[in-house]
């Protein structure tokens, strides 16, 4: 039987591209394995949206070659590709700096890796382009993906942020048809999936063929997928905060299958820095934005991305910052020190913050964003939640999910409650998980 190890750097939508990719190599008779030096194909889906993401695949494409040399040694093939976004930036460039490299395959054309597997037998080969014919198309059917499952239901990025690779490395924004959307979360559903995660780069910006020949907003989408009998919950990211319009708003005041979680990158709180990085709205407008959408649906967790250190970013800068996180009170976020990408508006400045200023900022900005977590977190003791039950917890005897506002949540139970929601009273908040017990047949309170 031969073997494939495949590793996801990135988001997620790296992260669904990883599971088609090894859909598509079972159906050429892989199976998948985690021990890399068993593997016959190993693939590293790359990430290029900060240098530290993508100078990580060098040092592991450093590691595979040794583990080629040494299975060589024992008359083993191995073949090694690299798939994803650096693949994209990079193409060619990466077999010159990583001599054990086969296949270097883009994210738009990976539906064609088993003729290019039959390709690198006497050849290394290159595949970055953006193909006319629809990737998805040439995907075999889902294999089952567990409790919670992601869907891939839109691509690409034509939103050009200053700092950002995306919309190099993924190509423009497209959405798929409705009608293969449903074949495929038909097909999630009938293998276990509860809940469904609609992903994207632009994911609101959805604007996909209906069925009856108009075009769908991510709101009547989700709308639609709500009555579908199976999907207990749905999910999206990631969100443009110009792209959340009122349709959308909405589906969280009258889906109770539409979570109330919202993740929405602001990216800075400086009307200057926001646009500079071409974010297209300004920090009042995102305030604003926030109340409608806690008028709509008020106990709704948010969550966003931001950046420090954007060249130009000053003192005052960093403070509005801070005061936009102040003003809003996100349950959870991402934050990243700026990164010049070669290739983005952004990298040609010339007034680029320092180093360690970046450094202080960014410890400065994760204490608050932390803070409030916590007490999010914090806020949730005492009270009863909705549980999806997903997977068999850290100790035996205990089952893993997630609240209705992302939390990991620890309870005592059998597996066999696995992919049922239940009403959980919260009892403990961890640094990371919440614990609680079953709070029985009693009806679940407001969430
Ligand atoms: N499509 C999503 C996410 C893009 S990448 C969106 O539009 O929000 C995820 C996050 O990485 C971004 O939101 C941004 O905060 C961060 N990021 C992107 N480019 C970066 C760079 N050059 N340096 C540092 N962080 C970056
Ligand atoms: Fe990148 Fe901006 Fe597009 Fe998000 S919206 S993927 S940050 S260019
Ligand atoms: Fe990275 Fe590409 Fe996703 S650059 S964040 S893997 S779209």
């Amino acid at each position: 039987m031969k073997k494939a190890f495949i590793k996801s750097y990135g988001c997620q939508m790296n992260v669904y591209d990883a599971t088609r990719m090894a859909d598509l190599l079972g159906r050429e008779g892989f199976v998948e394995t985690g021990a890399v030096e068993e593997a016959d194909v190993v693939v590293l889906n790359t990430c290029h949206i900060r240098e530290k993401a993508a100078e990580k695949v060098y040092s592991e494409l450093g590691r595979l070659r040794v583990l080629k040399g040494e299975r060589a040694e024992a008359g083993l093939d191995t073949t090694v590709v690299v798939a994803g976004c650096v693949a994209q930036a990079e193409g060619r460039e990466i077999l010159g700096r990583a001599p054990g490299v086969d296949v270097v395959v883009g994210p738009q054309s990976y539906h064609r890796l088993p003729d290019l597997l039959r390709r690198a037998r006497t050849e290394r080969v290159v595949d970055t382009d953006f193909p006319v014919e629809e990737k998805f198309d040439h995907l075999p059917p889902r294999r089952a993906a567990g409790t919670s499952a992601f869907l891939t239901v839109q691509e690409g990025c034509d939103k050009f942020c200053a700092f950002c690779v995306v919309p190099y490395t993924r190509g423009a924004e497209v959405s798929r048809p409705v009608a293969k959307l449903l074949a495929e979360a038909d097909r999630l559903v009938a293998g276990g999936a509860r809940e469904l995660t609609l992903i994207g780069q632009n994911v609101n910006a959805y604007h996909g063929e209906g069925p009856d020949g108009a075009v769908w907003s991510l709101g009547r989408l989700l709308r639609h997928l709500a009555g579908l009998p199976g999907i207990l919950r749905l999910r999206y990211t990631t969100s443009h905060p110009n792209d959340m319009d009122d349709d959308l708003i909405a589906a969280h005041r009258d889906s109770p299958a539409v979570m109330p979680y919202l993740h929405l990158p602001v990216q800075s709180g400086s009307d200057r820095i926001l646009a500079a990085m071409n974010r297209r709205h300004d920090a009042d407008a995102y305030r604003r934005l926030i109340d409608r959408v806690r008028a709509a649906r008020p106990d709704i967790a948010l969550s966003s991305d931001f950046i420090v250190g954007f060249p130009g970013e000053t003192d005052a800068d960093h403070a509005a910052t801070l005061r936009l996180v102040a003003d809003v009170g996100f349950a959870s976020a991402f934050s990243f020190k700026y990164s010049p990408r070669p290739g983005t508006p952004a990298a040609e400045s010339a007034d680029a913050v320092p180093e360690s200023v970046k450094s202080a900022r960014l410890a400065e900005l994760q204490e608050l964003l932390e803070r409030q977590r916590q007490g999010f977190n914090h806020a949730t003791v005492g009270r009863t939640v909705d549980v999806l039950l997903e997977k068999p917890g850290r100790h035996p005897g205990q089952v893993a999910g997630k609240s209705p506002y992302l939390q990991a949540v620890q309870i005592e139970a059998g597996t066999d409650t696995i992919g049922t929601v239940v009403p959980v009273r919260i009892t403990r908040a961890g640094s990371n998980s919440l614990f609680g017990e079953l709070a029985g047949a009693a009806p679940a309170a407001a969430a």
